[in-house]
């Protein structure tokens, strides 16, 4: 019985959302009407400034109104939605993808799911990134894989610590999990260091997964290179969505993607449990799938340009408002995503003992919402989004400013 009760634990895991709705419900300026401000959540659609586009729109309404796609999809995906994305991806590969590589997912986090889910197996474990996205480990709980946490290096642009990652896998390693564009760190990782990473996947016999649902959204001085440009050196499964850079996420439009020259997932029968794990699945609504070519082929650079332009002007102020707290500091300026780290001295700072303290404190007297390091695995750090509008950025951070002043032990306000 004992045994049974333990089996149906509950992941101790912390979530982005759960902390966050605990925040939200601690915001209560009363003596001012401060108007809530989350930089929190990584959906810059609350914010207007963060718009998809028409023919976005219309592709949906016109698949939704053709009366063609009211019935299931394949359970992998449309073979046309399939084809779309795999011509897509193929754009910046060195080889070009089959529609049949491209397994369609309701958004990046059931692509995360499902990956995690065939490669668990007794005594299995995977290597994700500290700092990192929780739905990893959260994922990995509910499958029984034991996650190992390597270290990124926030003085090297947070890149992988490759040391800290031989050092962690063994026989058991199943895949090393990288996150480019970064979140939470805003990484974008070079062509060199990615060839490094599938080099040492090699050596450990590993596969790559790389969480690409930023790609493309970039706007510093290294340009966005696929993992799968190194498919030949180690397989890699690429997950994506069209959540961030379309500005959809709740459209629930993703997708897994196998790049495997070397036909090392067969081997493994990887691809046959693929395939009969997505009949588990239920994919997005058949109509958004339908939706895809024409999403693809009809958006407008000047679409991706706008929001990569408002990321690096709401990055800039972030940075540059950080500058002026002296408890803060910015180890590394976001070139991508949409999340910056930020490293909080508590040691001068009075009455705030750590960073889950510091957001609750920030919340209920400021109603900021910012995310607390620990959330993403880094304590006493601070993790904010700057998908917002400029105005709002600027608010919250002189916010945090005062808010920072007011808790300095050091003499002469800050
Ligand atoms: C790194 C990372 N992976 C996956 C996801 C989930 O993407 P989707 O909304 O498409 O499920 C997110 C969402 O914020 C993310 O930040």
């Amino acid at each position: 019985m004992e045994n049974r009760g333990k089996q149906n634990e509950t992941p101790t895991t912390i979530t982005i959302k759960g902390i966050l709705s605990l925040l939200i419900a601690n915001t209560e300026a009363k003596d001012t009407n401060k108007k809530v401000i989350s930089l929190g959540i990584g959906d810059p659609t609350v914010y207007t400034c963060y718009r998809t586009t028409s023919n976005v729109q219309e592709a949906v309404v016109d698949a939704l109104r053709s009366n063609k796609f009211n019935g299931y999809a394949p359970t992998v995906g449309l073979p046309q939605t399939r084809n779309a994305i795999a011509q897509y991806l193929s754009r910046d590969l060195p080889e070009e993808l089959s529609p049949d590589d491209v397994y369609i997912s309701a958004g990046c986090t059931q692509a995360i799911e499902t990956t995690l889910s065939i490669l668990a197996r007794p005594g299995a474990n995977i290597l994700v990134p500290k700092p990192g996205f929780p739905i990893y480990g959260l994922c990995a709980a509910f499958r029984n894989l034991e996650v190992r946490h390597y270290d990124l290096l926030p003085e090297k642009g947070w890149e992988v610590d490759l040391t800290s990652v031989e050092a962690l896998a063994d026989q058991d390693t199943v895949a090393i999990v990288i996150i480019n564009p970064g979140n939470p760190c805003g990484n974008v990782y070079s062509s060199n260091h990615l060839e490094e990473v599938a080099e040492t996947a090699k050596r450990l016999r590993s596969i790559v997964i790389a969480d690409e649902v930023y790609g493309h959204l970039v706007f510093g001085s290294t340009p966005f290179v696929p993992m799968a440009t190194f498919a030949s050196i180690a397989p890699v499964i690429t997950l994506g969505s069209l959540s961030k850079r379309y500005l959809v996420p709740g459209w629930r439009l993703g997708w897994l993607v196998l790049s495997d020259p070397n036909g090392i997932f067969k081997n493994l029968k990887f691809v046959e449990r693929l395939k009969k794990y997505c009949d588990l699945n239920g994919g997005p609504a058949t109509f958004i799938q339908a939706a895809v070519p024409t999403i693809i082929e009809q958006t407008d650079e000047a679409f991706f340009r706008k929001t990569n332009n408002m990321l690096r002007h709401t990055v800039d102020i972030c940075c540059e408002k950080v500058e002026e707290i002296p408890c803060i500091t910015c180890p590394y300026k976001p070139e991508g995503s949409m999340a910056v780290m930020l490293k909080v001295d508590f040691s001068m700072l009075k009455d705030i003992s750590d960073d889950i303290d510091f957001c609750f404190k920030l919340a209920k007297e400021e109603n900021v919402i910012i995310l607390p390091g620990i959330a993403v695995g880094l304590k006493d750090w601070l993790r904010i989004t700057f998908a917002a509008e400029p105005t709002s950025v600027i608010e919250a951070l002189e916010r945090l400013k005062s808010f920072c002043r007011r808790y300095s032990n050091v003499q002469n306000g800050h």
